[in-house]
Formats: C-alpha cells, structure tokens, sequence
C-alpha cells in the first residue's frame, strides 16, 4: 500500500500531519510506502519534508520512504543531507520516454526505479515495433511493453478499470522478450512527457 504527500504538504509539521490525514482515509496505521510525490525545487522544501519521513520511519508509521518525479540533481542533494537513502524514485517512464540517465543513477545508489504511466497512458501502443514483436509473442502490446520493463528492473503500475486488461497486464511472466526486441523497444524513446516536467513544476 503506498500513498504520497503532495505538493501543499510540504514543510516538517504540514508532511506530518498529511500522513495522519492519508493514514485515517485509507483506514491504515501503518503504510508500506510514502512518497515525497513531486520535489518542486523552486520552493525547496524537499530536505525539510524528507526529515519528517526519516521522523515517520523511525517511529514505525511506514516501511518504507521515498520519492517520486525526483531528477538525479535533487536525489543527489538529498543523499547529501540524510543517511536513509529513498527506497524508490517513481517516475514517468514508457518506450516514449526511457529516462536512462534517472535509471542509471537509481541503480547506483540501491533505489528501485518504478515506472508511472508505464504504458504512456496508452498513446504507444500502436507502434509498429510494438505490434510486431506482439503478434510474435502471441502477447497484445500493452503486455510486451510491460514485459519491457520488467525485463530492464523497472517496478511497473499500470492502470485500467477494465477487468480483461487488468488481467492481461499481470500475464506477463510466462514469456521474456530477446536482448534486440528489448532494445527495438528501448530505441522507440523521443524524450516525450505525457506529464508535467519535474524541474519547472513548482
Ligand atoms: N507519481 C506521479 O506523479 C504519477 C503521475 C501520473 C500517474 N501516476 C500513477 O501511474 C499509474 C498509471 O498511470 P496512468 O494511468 O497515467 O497511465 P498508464 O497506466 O500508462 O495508462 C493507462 C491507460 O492505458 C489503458 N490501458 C491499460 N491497460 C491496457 C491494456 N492492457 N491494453 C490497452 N490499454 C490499456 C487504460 O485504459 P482503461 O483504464 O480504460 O482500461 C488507460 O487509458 C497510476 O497508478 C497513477 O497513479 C503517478
């Protein structure tokens, strides 16, 4: 169960009592994962608000802490100030946007990469490359593009409220794609966001 505090809950105190607030909605004393959902460096209360996750983990309230759409620059600064590494950095990430550089620096500091809008909000999944290696598999697209991550580390979150995709977008273990289908794949990145930009969201 993982929930994050958003933008106007930041600052020591106002990052506290939004997880109180989170916690009683969801009916949770304890939640596995908390997230700083964006790091608005313009405002530059990110150290401050990751102080009272550090003050939330320690008195057991979570499992774990961490952050989401956080570029390498605020990760690094954040390493820099606190001994409690995030447990995971959610970012935008599909074939669209591959965000190699946020990946490489996750995986040489021990933070999961997890992937929102993994299937690009389903804008990629008439590529041809996509369809190809799809019809080859006996897979639909959403699922190769899945597979894709799952195969490059990625922890995965797609959403449907159709219950036949809900069902096809957890059927993804019982294939594994080839390093070139992997990388057709990984080659479809044009830098395209579907969301905001985390440097200048503010
Ligand atoms: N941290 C952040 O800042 C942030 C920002 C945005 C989103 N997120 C999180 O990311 C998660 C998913 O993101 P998202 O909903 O934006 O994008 P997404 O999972 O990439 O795409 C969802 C869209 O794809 C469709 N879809 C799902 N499975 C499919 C399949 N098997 N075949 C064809 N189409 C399929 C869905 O349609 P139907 O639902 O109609 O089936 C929906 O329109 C959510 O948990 C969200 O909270 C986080």
């Amino acid at each position: 169960m993982t929930t994050k505090l958003w933008n106007t809950d930041q600052g020591y105190d106002a990052a506290l009592r939004a997880f109180d607030s989170s916690a009683a909605k969801l009916g949770l004393d304890i939640v596995d994962l908390y997230l700083i959902h964006w790091p608005t460096p313009a405002r530059d209360l990110y150290l401050e608000t990751w102080r009272a996750f550090e003050k939330l983990l320690a008195d057991g309230r979570v499992r774990a802490i961490g952050v989401s759409n956080f570029q390498p620059e605020h990760l690094q600064r954040l390493l820099g100030e606190s001994g409690i590494v995030p447990a995971v950095n959610q970012v935008e990430l599909h074939p669209a946007l591959v965000q190699q550089r946020v990946r490489d620096f996750d995986a040489a500091h021990g933070i999961a990469t997890e992937a929102w809008s993994p299937l690009a909000k389903g804008s990629v999944l008439h590529e041809q490359a996509l369809t190809e290696i799809a019809a080859r598999h006996g897979k639909t697209p959403a699922q190769i593009v899945l597979r894709w991550h799952i195969q490059l580390g990625n922890t995965v979150i797609p959403k449907s409220v159709t219950p036949e995709r809900i069902r096809q977008n957890i059927d993804v273990f019982d294939f594994e794609l080839t390093g070139a289908e992997v990388e057709a794949i990984t080659s479809l990145d044009r830098g395209l966001r579907t969301g905001p930009d985390p440097d200048t969201l503010n």
